[in-house]
C-alpha cells in the first residue's frame, strides 16, 4: 500500500487502526514483559505509522512518547564467575566439528572423549549462591556476569535445599522451569481473568520468577534441575560431570534424570534420536541435548572461547517447519550501512512464535534460492534463532512471477550503493549522513556490551533522534540539558527522566574495551575490541597506531588486514574523528583491565614459532592470555619472548638480532606451571 495514495479520512483511519495495535503492544511489551508480537512486526507497524504522520504532518502525542515507565528494578547480583551460554549444534556433522575442533585444540587426533549427555531444559538459567553451607543468594542469568537478585523468589521453589554439606563459596547453577501441565493450569486461569496468556513454559517461568511478590512466584509450581558448578576452591573426589551430578543428589538437589555416559558417536545418535522420540511425553519442554566432555581436567585445559565453553555443545532438535506466502520484500539499512532485504511474509506461527519476516541475508541468496515475489516459501525457526527461508514449493508458483529487484540506491537516503570486489554485500556509504545508519549506531552505542544504558532501548533512541536531541554520539550526554523537554512529553514524567539521566551519568565512566566496541566499526567486535584495549592503554594512543602506516597494530593477533583496514576508514575520517574527540572529553576511560593473574607474563609481548610438541599453538595462546600476556604474531623491538618451539626459522634469527629473550618450549612449560 501506498501512504500517499490515502486520502486524508483513510490515512486517519488508519492511524487510529495502528495506534491501537502500538499502545496495546506497548504496554503488554513494557510493563508486562510479555511481547504479544515479534519486534518485526512491531517495527513495521510503527514505520507505517510515523509514514502517516509524516506524509500527513499530523499532530501526534504518541511520537514523542517513550514506552511506558518500566516495573520498579531490582538489584543485581555478579556472578562468582561468569554464566556462558553453549554453542549450539544442529547436526551431526556439527556435534562430529566440536569433537575435532577439542582434538585440535589439545593438539590430538581422532581421540572420542567421554561425554555426558543431558537434556537441555527449555527454561531460565539460574545460580544459587552458598555460603558455609546456606543458600544466600539466588540470580538470574541477566548478562552473563551480573543477574537480578531473585533470592526471595527462588526461597519459594520446593524442590531445593536451603543447606548443603558444603563449607565454601560456591555457585549451583541450573534450569529454572515449569512442567508443561503447570503451564497449562495457570494460562487457564489467566484467561478466566482475561490476562494475556503465556505463549511457552520458559517466558512464564521468567515471568513467574521476575515478580515483585515473591508470594505471587509462591503460588507458581516452579521447579529447579542443577547441572553445573562454580566454586572457589574444589570439591574433593569429584572429577566429573557424572561424579558432580550424583553429587549434586547426594545435596538434595534435583537432578535430571534423563542424563547418560556416552562413549561413541554411534551412542551418541542413539541417545539423540531416542531423546527426540520421548520429547513430546515428557512433562517439561526441552529443546535438545547438551554434551559435555565428562573429565573437569580436559574440561579446564580446553578452556574457554569468548561466550562459551569449549568442552561443551547444545544439539538442538530440528525446528517445527511451516510453509507460507512470500509478500514483499523490504531493504533495511544496517549500522555500517550494509543493505539486508528483508522477507514479508504472511503471518504463520511456528513453535508458538508468531513469524512474519525473516532475512535473506544478501542479494546472491535470493538469487540462489531463486525466490520471486508470490512464492510460498517453507519456513523454520530453530529454538532462539531467527526464522530462515529454506526453500521454496515449487508447484505453488504462481503463473509470471515478478522477480525480486535489488535496489540501486540506498532505500533511505537515496545514495547510490557500492559493492566491493569479492564482497556480496551492498553498501551505503553514506555513513552518518543516512539517518536508518545512524540510528542503529545509536542503538549499538548504547547497547549492552557498549556503554548499556538502561532506559535507552531501540524506540527511546529513534524518539530521542526524531525530536532532534541526537545528532552525534555526545549528544546523548548532554541529554540533561533538555530535562524539562523530555519531561513534559507525554508518557515520561519527571521519574523516568531523572531515572534515564541517572543511568547516562553512571556511564560515563567506561572501560576502554567497551568504548571501542561502543564506535560501531565494521569489523570489531567485543572480542577484537578487547584485544585493541589490551594493546593500547588510551583511545589516543589507538589513534597514534592507526595513523602510523607501520604501527604494530598489524601485529595483534587476531587483528587482521581488513579490521585494520576498516578501523582506519572509520575512525580516521574527519568526521567520525570529530565525533569520537568530541565525546572522549565528556568520558573517564578506564583502561582495560586484565582479569587474569598477576605473572611474569603480565603486559608482556609473547610471540610463538615452530612447531610445539606438547601443547598446540591455540592452548598455549590462550595460557599466555591468561597469565596477562599479549601475544603478537611477529617479533620485533618490542617483542618480550620469543618461545621457540621445533624447526624455528627466520623469528628465532631477527629475535637473536633484537636480543629478545627466547625461551624454548620446556622452558616456557616450566614458567607457566612452576
Ligand atoms: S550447561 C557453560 N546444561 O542452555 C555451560 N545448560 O544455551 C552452561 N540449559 O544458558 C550451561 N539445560 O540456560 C547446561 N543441562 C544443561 C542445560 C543448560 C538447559 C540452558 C542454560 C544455558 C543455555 C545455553
Amino acid at each position: 500500500m501506498n501512504i500517499e495514495d490515502l486520502s486524508l479520512e483513510e490515512a486517519l483511519e488508519l492511524r487510529n487502526e495502528l495506534l491501537q495495535k502500538l499502545e496495546l503492544w506497548d504496554a503488554a511489551y513494557f510493563q508486562k514483559d510479555q511481547p504479544l508480537v515479534e519486534d518485526g512486526i512491531y517495527d513495521a507497524t510503527k514505520k507505517q505509522f510515523m509514514q502517516i504522520v509524516d506524509y500527513f504532518d499530523l499532530d501526534e502525542p504518541y511520537v514523542k512518547k517513550v514506552g511506558v515507565s518500566p516495573l520498579k528494578s531490582s538489584s543485581k547480583i555478579t556472578h562468582l564467575a561468569p554464566m556462558l551460554s553453549l554453542d549450539n549444534a544442529f547436526s551431526y556433522e556439527d556435534v562430529n566439528e566440536f569433537i575435532t575442533k577439542a582434538n585440535r585444540f589439545l593438539g590430538l587426533k581422532d581421540v572420542f572423549f567421554e561425554l555426558v549427555a543431558e537434556a537441555k531444559i527449555d527454561g531460565l538459567s539460574a545460580s544459587l549462591t552458598y555460603e558455609k553451607g546456606v543458600l544466600i543468594k539466588a540470580a538470574t542469568r541477566g548478562n552473563g556476569e551480573i543477574g537480578e537478585d531473585v533470592t526471595a523468589n527462588v526461597k519459594t521453589l520446593k524442590n531445593l535445599p536451603f543447606t548443603i554439606p558444603h563449607m565454601g563459596l560456591i555457585e549451583i547453577r541450573g534450569e529454572i522451569y515449569l512442567e508443561k501441565k503447570d503451564l497449562d493450569d495457570i494460562n487457564a486461569e489467566r484467561a478466566k481473568q482475561s490476562l494475556e496468556l503465556f505463549a511457552n513454559p520458559r517466558n512464564a517461568a521468567a515471568g513467574s520468577l521476575r515478580q515483585l511478590d515473591p508470594e505471587v512466584t509462591a503460588k507458581r509450581p516452579l521447579k529447579f534441575f542443577a547441572y553445573t558448578v562454580h566454586s572457589n576452591q574444589s570439591i574433593p573426589d569429584i572429577k566429573t560431570q557424572e561424579e558432580m551430578l550424583e553429587n549434586f543428589q547426594k545435596w538434595g538437589f534435583v537432578v535430571n534424570p534423563l542424563f547418560q555416559k556416552l562413549s561413541s558417536f554411534e551412542e551418541i545418535e542413539k541417545f539423540y534420536e531416542e531423546l527426540k522420540t520421548k520429547r513430546p511425553q515428557l512433562p517439561y519442554e526441552i529443546d535438545g541435548i547438551v554434551y559435555k566432555i565428562n573429565d573437569f581436567a580436559l574440561q579446564n585445559r580446553l578452556g574457554l572461547n569468548f561466550r562459551s565453553p569449549r568442552w561443551a555443545i547444545a544439539h538442538k532438535f530440528p525446528s517445527e517447519q511451516k510453509t507460507t506466502l512470500l509478500k514483499d520484500v523490504t531493504f533495511q539499512v544496517g549500522r555500517t550501512g550494509v543493505i539486508t532485504p528483508v522477507a514479508e511474509l504472511e503471518p504463520v506461527d511456528i513453535n508458538g512464535v508468531n513469524v512474519s519476516r525473516a532475512t535473506l541475508h544478501n542479494a546472491d541468496e535470493i538469487a540462489r534460492k531463486g525466490l520471486m515475489f508470490g512464492d510460498t516459501v517453507i519456513l523454520q525457526r530453530a529454538g532462539d534463532v531467527i526464522p530462515q527461508i529454506i526453500g521454496i514449493v515449487e508447484e505453488k508458483r504462481i503463473k509470471n512471477p515478478k522477480s525480486i529487484l535489488f535496489p540501486q540506491n540506498c532505500p533511505c537516503c537515496d545514495t547510490p550503493l557500492v559493492r566491493k570486489e569479492g564482497e556480496v554485500a551492498w553498501k551505503c556509504l553514506n555513513g552518518f549522513g543516512c539517518v536508518d545508519q545512524l540510528i542503529t549506531k545509536f542503538k549499538h552505542f548504547v547497547s549492552k556490551n557498549a556503554f548499556n544504558i538502561e532506559g535507552l532501548g531501540a524506540k527511546n533512541v529513534e524518539f530521542l533522534y526524531h525530536a532532534g536531541l541526537i545528532h552525534s554520539f555526545s549528544d546523548i550526554f548532554r541529554l540533561s540539558e533538555h530535562k524539562s523537554f523530555l519531561e513534559n512529553q507525554p508518557g515520561w514524567g519527571k521519574q523516568s527522566v531523572d531515572n534515564l539521566l541517572d543511568s547516562i551519568r553512571m556511564r560515563q565512566e567506561i572501560t576502554l574495551d567497551r568504548l571501542i566496541y561502543a564506535l560501531g566499526v565494521p569489523q570489531i567486535g567485543i572480542s577484537s575490541a578487547k584485544l585493541l584495549a589490551r594493546s593500547y592503554k588510551t583511545l589516543d594512543e589507538l589513534y597514534l597506531a592507526l595513523e602510523d602506516s607501520d604501527s604494530n597494530l598489524i601485529n595483534i593477533d587476531g587483528i587482521g588486514d581488513s579490521m585494520i583496514y576498516d578501523m582506519r576508514s572509520y575512525l580516521l575520517v574527519e568526521e567520525t574523528r570529530k565525533k569520537v574527540m568530541d565525546l572522549k572529553e565528556l568520558l573517564t576511560i578506564i583502561p582495560y583491565k586484565n582479569n587474569s593473574v598477576i605473572s611474569l607474563f603480565s603486559d608482556k609481548i609473547i610471540v610463538f614459532t615452530g612447531t610445539l610438541t606438547k601443547m598446540t599453538r591455540s592452548e598455549a595462546k590462550e595460557k599466555a592470555e591468561q597469565l596477562g600476556a599479549k601475544v603478537s604474531s611477529s617479533v620485533s623491538k618490542n617483542t618480550d619472548f620469543l618461545v621457540c618451539g621445533e624447526a624455528a626459522g627466520s623469528k628465532a634469527k631477527k629475535a637473536l638480532e633484537l636480543g629478545v629473550k627466547i625461551l624454548n618450549e620446556d622452558e616456557w612449560l616450566e614458567a607457566v606451571h612452576p
